[in-house]
């Protein structure tokens, strides 16, 4: 536990730093994001963190719990509404739009790396500032696009030895067939009205579909019996989502079918998906997402379908834990054990890492034994160690970390042989 002292400044409740080691892991993680979705055609976009209010009000809906409790918003100087972002699908396809990416390029497919920002109560798996990884591919209508973005997903947690993940599917038709579903559960809510929570009962009229999404015990027991919406599909959606079955099942993909899975924000159609994992408790979904084909209209753009992603960085390292096997060592720790003896290794470090590309740690004047006991710490392969007898003989030991093995370089083939050692 980290003790505070009085005058000390803290971080803002609920924002989720990384620190080392952990950050190792981070971008270790990271990085095999990267490669699985530039194998995949993807590339990456860096989003702006604060965008208009309106661009998440109009996108992500105003009676969702996001919009109407959980955004950071404020006035700037201009006393103009910004919010800090609370999921990247929106500034991407304000970006998408502004930039007129269609117009360059059929099909997009972007990812993004980034923090979030959602004013909830913070526990295990929940934050206020969290991190996304994400991707939306836009101008692809077919299931085989939401076939290969879940199956591309399914292979990344495989890559991290990830296993018990559930992925639970749903659609939620489209302009077509969604207004009678609409209704259809709209007459049920209200006759029922008496049980639901003062937030369902507000959204009764403008937004029913929450009710199946709210967390809230009598609400989740009313919503038990509800109208399900894959029973009202037109027959489009109908074949979109037996053809997106049909192709998991091709691949031995498994999956739920979940019919109250309408997540909590207003811009899905069709398609809706979650990976759910027990051990994560209470905050199972590791990543989630969806169809979307109608937001770019919505936002000012060309109508334009869409399909995305984004995944719970802080969740999917719970689950990713220690199955990411060792961090990357240093090659080398030099451990000088006088003034002189660091001035004499200092060139060699420098030489090491800057011209050879050889992870060299060390320089430190501590006790020998603490230095070793760090180098073996941190993992690392040798120790050259420079003493007062050392500097008279001008012979280094070089010290084989895991043999124990000692033997003695002469200062004048040091770096070659460390190169040579190296290159072994
Ligand atoms: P979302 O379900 O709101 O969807 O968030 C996606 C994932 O972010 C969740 O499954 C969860 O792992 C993680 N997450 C959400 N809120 C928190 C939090 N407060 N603390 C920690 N992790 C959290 C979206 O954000 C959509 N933009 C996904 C999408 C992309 N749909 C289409 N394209």
């Amino acid at each position: 536990m980290t003790i505070m002292k009085k005058n000390q400044i803290k971080t803002v409740k609920g924002f989720n730093e990384v620190l080392p080691p952990e950050s190792f892991r981070w971008r270790l993680v990271e990085d095999k994001f990267r490669n699985l979705l530039e194998g995949y055609g993807f590339a990456e976009m860096r989003l702006a963190l604060l965008e208009p209010t309106e661009l998440f009000s109009r996108s992500i809906g105003g009676e969702t719990d996001i919009v109407e409790k959980e955004m950071y918003t404020f006035s700037d100087r201009s006393e103009r509404s910004l919010t800090l972002r609370p999921e990247g699908t929106a500034s991407v396809v304000r970006a998408f739009n502004q930039y007129s990416l269609g117009k360059i390029s059929e099909i997009n497919k972007l990812y993004y790396v980034g923090p979030m920002f959602r004013y909830e109560r913070p526990q295990k798996g929940r934050y206020r500032q969290f991190h996304q990884l994400g991707a939306e591919v836009f101008g692809e209508a077919s299931f085989y696009q939401d076939a290969e973005t879940l199956v591309m997903l399914a292979q990344f947690f495989q890559a991290l030895s990830i296993d018990g993940i559930i992925l639970q599917l749903n659609s939620l038709g489209c302009e077509d067939c969604r207004p009678a579903f609409r209704e259809q559960l709209q007459s049920f809510l209200l006759e029922r009205e008496s049980l639901l929570c003062g937030d369902c009962q507000r959204r009764i009229k403008e937004n029913p579909l929450r009710a199946l999404d709210c967390k809230n015990p009598s609400c989740r027991e009313v919503v038990v019996d509800a109208p399900q919406i894959n029973e009202s599909l037109c027959g489009d959606c109908r074949e979109h989502f037996s053809g997106l079955c049909g192709l998991l099942d091709d691949v031995g993909l498994d999956y739920q079918i979940n019919s109250k899975l309408v997540r909590g924000l207003d811009y899905y159609t069709r398609t809706t998906f979650e990976f759910l994992a027990g051990d994560l408790g209470a905050q199972n979904a590791v990543a989630a997402g969806g169809r979307y084909d109608r937001l770019v209209e919505e936002l000012g753009g060309k109508m334009t379908p869409a399909f995305g992603f984004a995944i719970g960085f802080e969740r999917l390292m719970m689950l990713a834990g220690d199955k990411l096997g060792p961090l990357s060592s240093p090659f080398v720790t030099l451990i000088p054990l006088d003034e002189e003896a660091l001035r004499r290794l200092f060139p060699i470090y420098v030489k090491l890492n800057r011209d050879a590309g050889i992870a060299t740690l060390g320089l430190q004047q501590k006790s020998l034994k603490s230095q070793l006991k760090k180098a073996d710490k941190d993992g690392a392969k040798y120790a050259l160690i420079i003493g007062p007898d050392e500097l008279e003989k001008g012979v280094a030991i070089c010290r084989n970390m895991q043999t124990k093995e000692q033997t003695g370089i002469a200062f004048t083939e040091l770096e070659e042989t460390l190169r040579r050692l190296y290159q072994d």
